[in-house]
């Protein structure tokens, strides 16, 4: 009862963010744009897509193929990267490469590195991901909080440096790190999750202020709730979507439009949707320490510490 009068002063507080602050915050991210990228339109090469198998990545992979983009699809599941190849190289008449890997592995990390220096590379996304619902970093399982981090934090900064080389030389590229709006809020229960996106993001910042002189644009993409398996894979047992109110939900597309949108106009970190957006508001006003506060009180009542 009390965790959900928490969570209602926790909503309502962004909520009146919204009113007046969704100025202040574009302001803000339109600070950190930079130079437009020369030639991307003319000249599409190809998009590796890292966890292209589902959601947001699949969604990235079908924009992208639309756009004329030849196409390198990488994730575990290969019967779903082959049948998403197939589909657009049929309605796009694109190039589309299935190469599976499991990017918590450093030997599997490194053959997409190998595949990246011989490709004419204009966009990088690097997105697969994946949550966890399984309480403290005590009751955690070390393995998969290891396989986390090398996913999120391992797999991201190495694929960007792999990319760098090619996209210097040819004066252009862009990156996309898929990040997540968790990267504001620091969350008991939870804790890598939010730490390795927040790593994505200040990594994702600093790499744009390096590069921009060669016409790279680099981006965090930090999406809030968005439909997708995200929330259905067994680390995540026992969320509930239907406690997260359907307004704070986007589709995967819509996620991925604001994304090329906002790569278009070379902001770095990129919060896709206007509700999403007053949460971030709100987190660097001081929601983040009462979502942190909410949290520690109502949580993990009875789990350790
Ligand atoms: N959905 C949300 O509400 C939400 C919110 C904020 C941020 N995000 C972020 O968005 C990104 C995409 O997630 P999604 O929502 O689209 O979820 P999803 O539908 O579960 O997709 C996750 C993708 O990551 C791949 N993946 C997971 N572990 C992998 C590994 N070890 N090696 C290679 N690929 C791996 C999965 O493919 P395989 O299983 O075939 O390997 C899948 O293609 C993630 O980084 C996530 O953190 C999602």
């Amino acid at each position: 009862m009390k965790g959900k009068k928490g969570y209602v002063m926790g909503v309502g507080t962004a909520v009146f963010a919204t009113f007046i602050g969704g100025r202040l915050l574009q302001k803000k991210l339109a600070r950190q744009t930079t130079a437009a990228l020369p030639g991307m339109k003319d000249r599409r090469g190809y998009a590796l897509i890292t966890g292209a198998s589902s959601g947001i990545g699949a969604a990235y992979a079908r924009r992208l193929a639309q756009e004329g983009y030849s196409l390198v699809l990488v994730a575990r599941r290969e019967d779903r990267l082959a049948a998403l190849a197939a589909e657009l190289m049929r309605d796009y008449a694109i190039t589309a490469e299935v190469l599976p890997a499991d990017l918590s592995q450093a030997a599997d990390i490194a053959r997409v590195e190998q595949r990246i220096a011989k490709l004419d590379l204009s966009i990088l996304v690097n997105n697969a991901g994946f949550g966890t619902n399984k309480g403290s970093l005590l009751a955690s399982d070390l393995n998969e909080q290891l396989d986390m981090l090398n996913l999120h934090v391992m797999a991201t900064m190495r694929l960007c440096r792999a990319a760098l080389p090619g996209m210097i030389a040819r004066e252009r590229g862009a990156m996309i790190n898929v990040s997540s709006i968790s990267a504001f809020f620091p969350s008991p229960g939870d804790i890598n999750y939010p730490a390795s996106k927040a790593y994505m993001n200040t990594f994702s910042q600093a790499l744009q202020a390096e590069v921009a002189r060669h016409g790279i644009r680099v981006q965090a993409l930090c999406p809030g709730f968005t439909h997708t398996e995200f929330h259905g894979t067994p680390a995540m047992t026992g969320f509930q979507k239907g406690r997260i109110p359907s307004v704070m939900w986007m589709t995967a597309e819509q996620v991925v439009d604001e994304s090329l949108r906002s790569l278009e106009r070379n902001r770095v970190i990129c919060v896709p949707g206007r509700r999403n957006q007053l949460l971030v508001l709100g987190a660097q006003n001081g929601l983040a320490a009462l979502v942190l506060r909410v949290a520690r009180r109502f949580r993990h009542r009875g789990e350790d510490r």
